[in-house]
């Protein structure tokens, strides 16, 4: 692959490949000297058209681990303010020659016009509701050191599924290695076609933790409720945010995963977030080890090598 635009498309051997390099790459990050130099001499570009902090930073640490130069494009102070379209700065920056360009764009597929204009390898950070495949990547990682598998778990995804990129990618890449996915949400946030994916759907969030092995909380995208239905907060936490007494429902091994931002007291009782159970502050970490891994993956395929 030149590309790394989504889960859909990558097979559970390129998965586990791209896992076991990660595990790797956690080994790198743990080290006092954390150099490689897979890409020394390469140039990678940050174009983040939306908000982040673990994304973009951990995608900036992962070139840097591995020897490219990084630059971070900033959008807020660039030419799109005067109205150049995404196409012509994708162009614009091409023409410098890089040799990554890592996208987050609030429209779906995106990415995938971009990586068709360039001559680089892109990476997608996140486009839209669609696809978040390194946060998949970094879930799975997670999952699967603390679990040691992934095949014959339960896991279930709580929240605002209709407009997350990152259920969509933990959907097809957790099925992909042989998980139960399970989908729990009031009806209004939960995307038709769920079934065909797979997935066992819940609306009662207590009947959907039974039996969980994983319990991954999304945030409420308030951002993406242009005009919909958007919850009240109190109510919304009384039915779906993860407090002691629902993950009591799950097994009582099942470990707590939220990708972050989260808004403590909407999906996650703030005690629950920080607690013994909860892997949050861990995937963080796996973030850069997997990023690693992708850009490693990507370099066999960049040009004159
Ligand atoms: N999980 C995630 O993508 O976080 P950021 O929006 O901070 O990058």
């Amino acid at each position: 692959h030149r590309h790394l635009l989504g889960i859909e498309g990558l097979s559970a051997r390129d998965i586990t490949t791209l896992l076991d390099m990660a595990d790797e790459a956690v080994e790198v990050s743990r080290q006092v000297e954390k150099k490689k130099a897979t890409l020394r001499g390469r140039t990678q570009i940050n174009l983040f058209f939306e908000a982040s902090t673990r994304t973009q930073s951990s995608f900036e640490l992962a070139g840097k681990r591995l020897g490219a130069d990084v630059m971070n494009m900033s959008v807020a102070s660039s030419s799109m303010k005067k109205g150049e379209t995404l196409i012509d700065t994708a162009m614009t920056l091409n023409a410098m020659r890089p040799d990554l360009i890592v996208v987050r764009h609030h429209a779906a597929g995106a990415v995938h016009l971009l990586a068709r204009k360039v001559d680089c390898s892109v990476i997608n950070a996140g486009d839209g509701a669609h696809e978040h495949p390194t946060q998949a990547l970094l879930d799975a990682l997670t999952i699967r050191r603390n679990k040691g598998t992934i095949h014959g778990l339960v896991v279930a995804i709580c929240g605002d599924i209709l407009h997350s990129r990152v259920a969509r990618s933990n959907i097809i890449l957790l099925n992909a290695l042989g998980a139960e996915v399970r989908a729990i949400g009031p009806s209004t946030l939960l995307p038709a076609g769920l079934e065909r994916m797979g997935v066992e759907v819940f609306t009662d969030m207590r009947k959907g933790l039974d039996g969980a092995d994983i319990v991954m909380m999304l945030r409420l995208q308030r951002e993406r409720m242009n005009g919909s239905f958007v919850p009240s907060t109190k109510e919304y936490f009384h039915f779906f945010g993860l407090d002691a007494e629902k993950l009591a429902c799950a097994r009582p091994d099942a470990l707590v995963m939220h990708p972050g931002p989260m808004n403590r007291g909407v999906e996650i009782a703030s005690d629950i977030a920080d607690g013994a159970q909860s892997l949050i502050r861990e995937q963080v970490e796996m973030g850069v080890a997997v990023r690693m891994a992708v850009l490693e993956a990507l370099a066999s395929h960049l040009p004159n090598q």
